[in-house]
């Protein structure tokens, strides 16, 4: 078991640590493996700055293994570098072939960031209201899938390891959280990894991290 929460932008600023016992509580665990920020929330950065400094104590506290960030872009990350002691571990960004965010992913790796796919088989795109970009329904990626024996999602997950990224697809079917980690005893050759950069279009399925708030998003996570 490795467990990751994430700090919401309700607990940024001088909650954070309520915030982060909250998260124990519910888990029912006296620590945590990794633990990140949600979102950069640009439009109070000084709180997130704050909520992070917390999570650095954490850290020093050995209350958690790593600290990191989700959806930062690379303005954030610089803003965040800027001030921070702990280079955060990971950043957990939407990234699947529907949108490599190729861009972003070489701005994590020039800082020595992990990327950390979310949507790493386009679930986002599946909720959202244009599902054209959808990998799983790609005909390119079942052509590939079809040669190795494999199916759609192991192509995925197979062109995210071999990017170099930790992609972290969910399910509630065992026999697809079983599928999900046979990936390592094949690989995509060059070719095939180009044919799904090719897929690129973009477009996110999920939010725009610099349009994030608690304006825009009121959500609040009591305790
Ligand atoms: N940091 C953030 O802001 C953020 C935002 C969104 C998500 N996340 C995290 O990212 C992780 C996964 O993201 P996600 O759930 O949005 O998308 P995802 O992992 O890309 O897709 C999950 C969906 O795909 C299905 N699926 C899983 N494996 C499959 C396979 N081998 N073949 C076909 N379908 C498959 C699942 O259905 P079944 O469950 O029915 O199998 C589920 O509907 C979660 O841990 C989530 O917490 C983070």
């Amino acid at each position: 078991m490795f467990i990751t929460t994430k700090l919401w932008m309700s607990h940024y600023g001088d909650a954070a640590r309520r915030g982060f016992q909250g998260s124990l509580r519910r888990l029912g665990v006296d620590y945590i493996d990794l633990y990140l920020l949600h979102w950069p929330s640009p439009a109070d950065f000084a709180a997130t700055l704050t909520a992070y400094r917390t999570a650095e104590a954490l850290l020093s506290e050995g209350l958690v293994r790593a600290i990191g960030v989700a959806n930062f872009e690379a303005s954030h990350l610089e803003r965040l570098l800027a001030e921070a002691e702990v280079m955060p571990a990971v950043n957990q960004i939407e990234l699947h072939p529907g949108f490599t965010n190729t861009a972003l992913a070489a701005v994590n790796a020039a800082h020595g960031v992990l990327t950390q796919s979310w949507s790493p088989l386009g679930g986002s795109v599946r909720r959202s209201d244009d599902q054209s970009t959808d990998p799983l329904a790609s005909e390119a990626i079942a052509a590939i899938a079809v040669a190795h024996d494999r199916s759609p999602g192991q192509v995925i997950l197979r062109w995210q390891h071999q990017k170099g990224y930790c992609a972290i697809p969910k399910s509630v079917r065992p026999s697809r959280i079983a599928e999900n980690i046979q990936i390592f005893d094949f690989s995509l050759s060059p070719e095939e990894m180009a044919r799904i950069d090719a897929l690129d279009t973009g477009r996110r399925g999920g939010p725009d991290p610099e349009w994030v708030s608690m304006a825009t998003i009121p959500k609040v996570i009591e305790g």
